[in-house]
């Protein structure tokens, strides 16, 4: 009656949270500050009202499973824009459909894209550890077997790829990859992706990039797969990239995101979604549509994203091995016991952060390398925000 690889799954980090925090209460006399969960609290602009309202009637059809042309035309046009893709290299056609949200369809991959076995053996599925925890959940209900590869800070928290043996590498049918990552921030450059993708090709599997904080940035935008991909001229094969509005338009709420790459994977996953998919209904796909087509409400959302950060650094200085990550909107720090660091939080500060360790799978005979952290979304307006960190910098 249950698929038992589940049972290997951990409780959510925010179940975990809940049981560690609720039984504790927060410090008396303060307003609590929730900097737990990344759900961007800055203001969207009104144009989501707007097209909603706009386009309420077409609640009583079906949405098309791929996602309206006009949706998938703005998503090609704005893929052109940030990344400069040459005309023609991806089409609304072959190469994108839309997600509710990019949790569902990054999941989703994992049960379309794992066979029974690869070289023989139960297929792997690789991922960077600490993680979004969709994709263990992905891997796992998908049968096969999740390799959580370690993320050292001095490695600029990204996998090493020269150390996976050429066995792993022969079973691997999955790779998950996030840039700019939650929670380090740290991003993938050129060579890193080349490399990456390179391999993908050489061992067939399939390269998944979560580009989900691709528009938050503290200087460089962060380098996009498919940038990448273009200059390799070789085409999108075994790369599939997902973007999603919820943190680049602060709409978590919509579920507004899509997935772009290899049109024989996209072709299998449209399929996959005409049976067991739930697309995005229209109202809520010509909001995408409007969102993906305006540029200016990111450029705000990403320069308070950048105070909050120069505050951040201000408040915590060269504390709890404080860096400006490079992309996304999460402070990775180091408080040697994450655990503790949050119980105390809550108590003496009323300020909620998560553990590092929720995030970061048990590896067999090793220390869970994310004990020493905690995660804290900067999520909220900057006064908030400055309040939070100063409480933090007075309680730890
Ligand atoms: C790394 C990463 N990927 C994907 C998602 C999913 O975002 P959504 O389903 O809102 O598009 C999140 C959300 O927190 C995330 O942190």
């Amino acid at each position: 009656m249950y698929n038992t690889h589940l049972a290997r799954l951990p409780d959510y980090p925010f179940q975990r949270l809940r049981d560690l925090l609720d039984p504790l209460t927060p410090a008396p006399g303060l307003s609590e500050i929730w900097m737990s969960l990344g759900e961007p609290q800055h203001p969207y602009p009104p144009l989501v009202a707007e097209t909603m309202a706009a386009n309420a009637h077409l609640y009583g059809k079906y949405p098309p499973n791929r996602g309206s042309e006009a949706l998938r035309a703005a998503i090609v046009d704005w893929l052109g824009r940030r990344y400069r893709l040459p005309d023609g290299m991806v089409n609304a056609a072959e190469h994108v459909v839309s997600v509710s949200g990019t949790r569902e369809g990054l999941f989703m991959c994992a049960l379309i894209f794992t066979p029974d076995e690869k070289a023989g053996e139960a297929p792997l599925v690789l991922m960077p550890n600490p993680f979004y925890q969709c994709y263990a959940g992905g891997a796992l209900a998908a049968r096969a077997e999740p390799v959580y590869l370690p993320t050292p800070r001095d490695a600029n928290f990204l996998p090493d790829l020269d150390a996976i043996s050429a066995e792993t590498w022969a079973r691997t049918t999955l790779f998950y990859l996030c840039s700019p990552a939650n929670p380090q921030g740290t991003m993938a450059d050129a060579d890193y992706l080349q490399r990456i993708i390179g391999l993908a090709r050489t061992h067939d599997f399939v390269l998944i990039m979560d580009e989900c904080y691709a528009e938050i940035y503290t200087e460089e935008p962060p380098l996009g797969a498919l940038e990448v991909a273009r200059d390799m001229g070789e085409g999108l094969d075994n790369l599939l990239c997902f973007h999603s509005l919820s943190k680049r338009s602060s709409v978590p709420g919509l579920r507004a995101g899509f997935v772009v790459g290899d049109p024989a994977l996209i072709s299998r996953f449209a399929k996959m979604r005409d049976y067991g998919g739930s697309p995005a209904p229209l109202p809520i796909d010509a909001t995408a549509t409007a969102l993906w087509r305006e540029e200016r409400h990111v450029v705000d959302s990403r320069h308070l994203y950048q105070q909050k950060f120069d505050l951040a650094e201000q408040v915590l200085g060269n504390r709890f091995g404080f860096y400006k990550p490079k992309g996304g909107f999460f402070l990775w720090l180091d408080v040697g016991d994450g655990v503790g660091a949050a119980k105390r939080l809550w108590c003496d500060a009323a300020v909620r952060v998560l553990p590092g360790e929720y995030l970061t799978a048990d590896v067999a005979g090793e220390a869970n390398s994310g004990i020493p952290y905690i995660r804290l979304a900067m999520v909220h307006d900057l006064e908030t925000t400055g309040e939070a960190l100063r409480r933090i910098a007075e309680v730890l």
